[in-house]
């Protein structure tokens, strides 16, 4: 397995690496220039603007499938924090599905968020009313348009819908679920060990979904 990370410099883009590559596979990691990573052994690393079809292209020649860990960066959760780049999942997502098409690549799997589009009713109101009250209410909008585009593309898609992300370790326990109860946080090493797992099916069962432990 070739798999092409997206965000490898960030809290689950460097989960997928890391277990990806213990896995044994042929692991790409994406960045852009100005992130600090520090990778595996073994592990390629690319930099470049991830909104440029033509470098997204490349980094994709003989690849598998693609694993996004992209998001917004926001300064913080108050609500009148704002994202560095506001804009930068609508942008990327259709330049991705574009390389991806470009490349030969069919399947992508990507973290959005517990209560981005139809998951919202599935989600504690407590979880939807501090969204709706932080600087978490930004990145929702672009999670919710960057899911849009990658269920529109045709690709084999698989949107990775987890609650509140903590660096707890890998329990393993990460499953698909209808609805979030209780705390909803979840590791983002058990993101990573799940959406992995799902990738040693040939086909996504879902094509999005609540996960929890
Ligand atoms: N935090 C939560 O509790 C929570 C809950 C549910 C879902 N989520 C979603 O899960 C995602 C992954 O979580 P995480 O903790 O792994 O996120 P993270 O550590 O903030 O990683 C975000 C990744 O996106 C990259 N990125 C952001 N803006 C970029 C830009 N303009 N150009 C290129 N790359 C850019 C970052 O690169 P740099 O390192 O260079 O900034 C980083 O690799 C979040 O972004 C969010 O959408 C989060």
């Amino acid at each position: 397995m070739r798999l092409v990370v997206l965000g490898a410099s960030g809290g689950c883009g460097m989960e997928l690496v890391v277990q990806a590559a213990e896995r044994g596979w042929d692991v790409v990691a994406v960045t852009r220039p100005s992130s600090k990573v520090s990778l595996p052994a073994g592990v390629t690393h690319l930099s470049g603007d991830l909104c440029d079809p033509a470098f997204l292209t490349s980094a994709f020649a003989g690849a598998d499938a693609v694993a996004s860990a992209l998001g917004l960066r926001l300064p913080g959760i108050a609500p009148w924090a704002k994202a560095e780049d506001p804009t930068f999942l609508a942008r990327s997502t259709p330049a991705i599905v574009g390389a991806m098409k470009a490349a030969g690549v069919k399947r992508v799997i990507a973290v959005s968020a517990g209560g981005v589009g139809d998951s919202a009713p599935n989600v504690p109101a407590v979880f939807r009313a501090f969204i709706a009250l932080s600087a978490l209410r930004f990145a929702y909008v672009e999670l919710d348009k960057m899911e849009a585009v990658y269920r529109a593309s045709g690709l084999d898609v698989c949107m990775v819908r987890p609650g509140g992300l903590t660096h707890g370790p890998r329990t393993g326990r990460a499953a698909a679920m209808d609805a979030m109860r209780g705390p909803a946080s979840i590791s983002r090493a058990d993101v990573a060990c799940w959406m992995l797992d799902e990738l040693r099916a040939p086909v996504f069962s879902k094509v999005s979904t609540l996960i929890g432990v």
